[in-house]
């Protein structure tokens, strides 16, 4: 089977290496579309996307460029033309993941994304062939290597926040504009395709509070070593009868945790259903190979006629995460005493003010916090995630 490929960046390239690699004359890279000139050139390169729309040996478009628009124009007229499609691109599969599904069932023709969370873990995978049998009740994890490779090292080594960010750069794992990792976009978009995946729903990015790394300090990252917590970057999505949660937020867990152990730049994704209890697959959510291994599973699952799980997104029932909750609020002095009515105890480290609540209703904490936010930018606030009795 022939297929093209859009975009010759890191996971395109890995792509081309594995296709290769296997000298498996069945499988074909038959085009590359390229934008301009690239100093790794490759005999397949074109600039033609209208030829490849228009050869009926091209069955497959595999998308791995960047930025959501072009490539959903892209993978439109692919389906359109009757080709089926592969991608690894969370930003176009979160803005139109419905048209998507839709558009492939419409066309008779295969959508495949499972590159697009997770890297090289087989997370959106392996959540279709569960809950074939049994619903998901809830799925959590840490889903972004970058965030999770600085919180490590500012843990272990005393890294500051940017000095973090700049060895994640000098690695590959954080990109020169790190916004979207560390403001936790990035996970706000496989938040919403792993709800689709995993409960047949449109989640709306409106509809649901996303916080990232910053404002954390190295006096934070003390504080929390004291109390024999670590802090992890979480997405979760919960099912309740009110309807479904969903938040990315950082976490102070306790030591003991599963997710407390993931290092470096791994992700870890944690699916929880009635009979099977807690699965947590563990893996290189990110880089070119692994994601590349990713693409080229669905390739040939394609290839191979496998059917894919039909998937129809419903408007769903989104529910704020209720109950008490602790948090730990690292701040300023002037904006410490809004927090004196629900604090539990106070420390003070080089001028940071470092408070811990006691319990308290958690969306009124999380009121307050974002109040106290717009008057302290550096504020962290993480949620304490209590010791299991
Ligand atoms: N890298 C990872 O670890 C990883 C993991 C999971 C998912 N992904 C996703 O996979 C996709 C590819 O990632 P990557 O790391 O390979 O990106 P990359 O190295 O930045 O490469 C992106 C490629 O897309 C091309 N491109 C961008 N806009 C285009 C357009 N309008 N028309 C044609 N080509 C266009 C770029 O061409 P120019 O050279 O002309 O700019 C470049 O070849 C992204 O959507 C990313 O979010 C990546």
């Amino acid at each position: 089977m022939k297929i093209a490929m859009l975009g010759w960046g890191t996971v395109a390239r890995s792509l081309m290496e594995q296709i290769e690699k296997r000298h498996d004359p069945t499988l074909q890279a038959a085009a590359i579309l390229i934008r301009k000139p690239h100093p790794l050139t490759h005999p397949a390169m074109t600039y033609d996307y209208a030829a490849i729309l228009a050869d009926p040996q091209i069955e497959i478009v595999v998308e791995m460029i960047s930025g959501a628009e072009a490539a959903w124009n892209y993978c439109r007229q692919a389906m359109e033309a009757g080709k089926s499609v592969v991608t690894s691109n969370k930003a176009m599969v979160s803005a139109h993941y419905g048209e998507l599904l839709e558009l492939a069932k419409k066309q008779q023709v295969q959508f495949r994304y499972d590159a697009s969370v997770a890297g090289g873990i087989p997370w959106l995978r392996t959540i279709s062939a569960l809950k074939a049998t049994d619903p998901i009740l809830a799925v959590e994890g840490i889903f972004n290597g970058t965030t999770n490779y600085i919180l490590d090292h500012m843990e272990r080594d005393g890294l500051s926040l940017s000095e973090g960010i700049v060895q994640a750069q000098r690695l590959g794992y954080a990109e020169a504009d790190p916004s979207a990792d560390l403001e936790g976009e990035d996970l706000a978009r496989k938040l919403m395709i792993s709800a689709g995946c995993a409960f047949s729903g449109r989640l709306l990015r409106d509809q649901f509070k996303v916080q990232g790394l910053q404002g954390l300090t190295n006096q934070d990252i003390q504080a929390f070593e004291a109390k024999k917590k670590r802090c992890r970057l979480l997405s979760v999505l919960k099912k309740t009868e009110a309807g479904i949660q969903a938040r990315v937020e950082p976490i102070l867990l306790p030591l003991s945790a599963p997710l407390a152990q993931i290092r470096d730049n791994l992700n870890a994704g944690v699916l929880r259903t009635a009979s099977l209890g807690e699965l947590t697959l563990i893996g290189q959510g990110a880089g070119g190979p692994p994601t590349a291994h990713a693409v080229l599973t669905d390739i040939l699952e394609i290839v191979k006629g496998c059917p894919v799980a039909p998937l129809r997104l419903r408007e769903m029932k989104i529910s704020e995460a209720a109950g008490d909750a602790r948090y730990y609020v690292g701040t300023n002095d002037q904006t410490a005493p809004l927090f004196s009515g629900v604090t539990a105890e106070i420390r003070r480290s080089e001028g940071r003010v470092q408070l811990w609540t006691q319990m308290e209703d958690s969306r009124q904490l999380q009121a307050l916090i974002t109040h106290a936010r717009t008057l302290d930018p550096q504020l962290f606030a993480a949620r304490i995630q209590e010791e299991e009795a």
